[in-house]
């Protein structure tokens, strides 16, 4: 089946979950302030102290932690992020840094409609510490991977991916750094794209749409 994804008009309304520093996040802050095709309208993280938060007050962005403590299990914390999500009017929610699985009935909810952004070129490496992952396996290139989110690990059509070296002498610190700064032009990208209506989803396969 092929679907359509994206909307043209008006600024895309998106949401980003963020987990920690947020550099993901303030990558599409500044990208959003220039001539860019979607504005985002909420924030919201799972831990109180996460710069995100800050990254987006200091935006004019609303801000909200929604504590996974303050709720019986996840069916109930995920409803009541998709509610947010809803009441913000945001069309698209980007997982930047989020490290709390979505439920079946969020990703369901929102299908189609949610990115992820992982530091590895899927299928390789899913999950925790992508970065040391790869180096622990010595692979030459590693890379940072944009996909539309379904119910597994990193699992979803693979959107935009950029790969980069790894170093005989590379840290985990250094490789994720490098990787960081393809995270933070492929993010953008990726929305822009999806802004623009040109991406169209095919079974696995995210087809990209010449400009018109
Ligand atoms: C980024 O490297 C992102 O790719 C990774 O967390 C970091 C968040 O940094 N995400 C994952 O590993 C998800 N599996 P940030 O908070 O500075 O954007």
């Amino acid at each position: 089946m092929t679907r359509i994804v994206g909307a043209m008009g008006e600024r895309l309304a998106v949401a980003v979950l963020a987990s920690g520093r947020g550099s993901n996040l303030r990558a599409i802050l500044d990208a959003a302030r220039g001539d860019f095709p979607a504005r985002v309208v909420l924030v919201v993280s799972d831990r109180d102290h996460a710069l995100a938060l800050q990254h987006a007050e200091r935006a004019g962005v609303r801000a909200v932690c929604l504590d996974p403590k303050g709720f019986p299990d996840r069916a109930a914390f995920d409803a009541a992020l998709g509610d947010l999500v809803d009441a913000a009017g945001a069309r698209l929610v980007c997982l930047a840094g989020y490290m709390r699985l979505l439920g079946r009935a969020f990703v369901r909810r929102f299908e189609g409609r949610i990115m992820n952004i992982h530091p590895a070129l899927l299928p390789a490496f899913p999950g925790l510490h992508a970065q040391r992952q790869a180096l622990d396996y010595g692979v030459k290139i590693a890379g940072a991977t944009v996909h539309f989110v379904d119910e597994g690990v990193d699992t979803g059509p693979i959107i935009l991916q950029s790969s980069v070296p790894v170093l005989d002498d590379d840290t985990e610190e250094a490789l994720s750094n490098r990787i960081l700064v393809e995270e933070h032009r492929l993010y953008p990208e990726a929305i822009r794209l999806f802004a623009l209506a040109r991406l169209t989803i095919d079974g696995r396969r995210v087809r990209i749409a010449r400009a018109s």
